[in-house]
């Protein structure tokens, strides 16, 4: 009986050779100038990196110069208690500390709406344009959901550009300061991302 597990039968040997020609024929297919298979190396990256970003959020919807402006909702958007179906434009500048005329290191380009009916949740569509020395050009997207009211909201970092190619992670979103007369707040953000 063993004697038949120790020995290969002539085709299988085949069947491994056919195997092997026919996948080295796929790794080395011409490309046919829409799509082709190519090395990490040929793109220049390198080993894939895990940073930590913290920056201050700042979001000014009161005064002669806004950052975040309302540009649509619905017809039931103010009697609702959450503002359901409001949808603001913002540019909110991006700081290294909690004061407002601390260092720029970015903006919060995007947008935001409110998509929850029983609390109040945002819908956040954003890119972080970056500023800071060799970060300035670079951006991250993100795309989550920001119940507002919670401690810590987390949200998915769904891509990004320049240093920040390839970009997945998560970032976690603290209020700092909240003026309830105004709506102005701050919010304290911390990023992780892995990226090449
Ligand atoms: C809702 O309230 C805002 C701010 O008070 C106002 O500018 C807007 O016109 C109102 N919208 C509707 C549909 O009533
Ligand atoms: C960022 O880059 C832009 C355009 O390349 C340049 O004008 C600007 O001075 C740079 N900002 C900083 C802070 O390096």
């Amino acid at each position: 009986m063993p004697e038949t597990f120790s020995k290969l039968h002539p085709c299988t040997f085949f069947f491994l050779f056919t195997l092997l020609f026919l996948s080295n024929n796929l790794a080395s297919a011409k490309s046919n100038g829409f799509s082709n298979i190519l090395s990490p190396k040929k793109l220049g990256l390198g080993r894939e990196k895990l940073s930590h970003l913290h920056f201050y959020f700042h979001d000014i919807v009161s005064g002669r110069n806004p950052t975040a402006v309302r540009v649509a909702s619905a017809a039931t958007t103010n009697k609702s208690k959450t503002g359901f179906g409001g949808v603001a434009m913002v540019d909110d500048p991006l700081t290294e500390a909690p004061e407002r005329n601390s260092k720029l290191v970015g903006k919060a380009q995007g947008i935001y709406a409110s998509a929850a009916q029983d609390e109040v949740g945002l819908l956040m569509v954003m890119n972080f344009a970056f500023m800071e020395g060799k970060y300035n050009g670079s951006s991250l997207s993100l795309l989550g959901r920001n119940c507002v009211f919670s401690t810590v909201r987390e949200m998915p970092i769904v891509g990004g550009s320049g240093l920040f190619r390839f970009a997945r992670g998560y970032a976690q979103a603290k209020t700092h300061t909240v003026d309830l007369k105004s709506g102005d707040a701050v919010v304290e953000y911390n990023v992780y991302v892995f990226h090449y």
